[in-house]
């Protein structure tokens, strides 16, 4: 898929850098699956449970020190996406022939919708509070 552009911006040069991450690490998901290594796949997706439970930490960490009034509903969001991939993880470890393009296309969409719909709506809230 195409990477992080300026597009994804949230004005937030930490969150930006770990958008970029997620983004990447998708990618390589794409390209595992594409080329048939199972042995990167597994390993990647591993790489992304764990980077997004980070990202989404950092993230909430960081909305809840600034009184963030979206919190609530942005963190359920996260809990979501972070189950989805804890399953496509678990099912992988089962057998390596589940993880489709399908369940790529999903990622990818997930993390492309939640960044310009949900993750942009902190922008002004941070920047204001003089983060950036
Ligand atoms: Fe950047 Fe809400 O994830």
């Amino acid at each position: 898929m195409a990477g992080w552009n300026p597009d994804y911006s949230v004005n937030v040069a930490p969150l930006d850098d770990q958008h970029k991450m997620l983004f990447r690490l998708i990618d390589d998901l794409g390209e595992s699956i594409r080329q048939g290594k199972s042995e990167s796949l597994g390993t990647t997706v591993i790489e992304l449970d764990n980077y997004t439970l980070y990202h989404f930490i950092t993230e909430e960490r960081l909305l809840e020190s600034y009184g963030y009034p979206g919190l609530e509903r942005h963190r359920k969001e996260h809990e979501k996406f972070a189950a989805s991939v804890k399953e496509f993880k678990n099912k992988l470890a089962q057998d390596n022939s589940t993880l489709s393009m399908d369940i790529l296309n999903y990622l990818q969409n997930w993390l492309k919708n939640h960044i310009l719909v949900t993750d942009k709506k902190y922008s002004s809230y941070l920047n204001e509070k003089g983060l950036y």
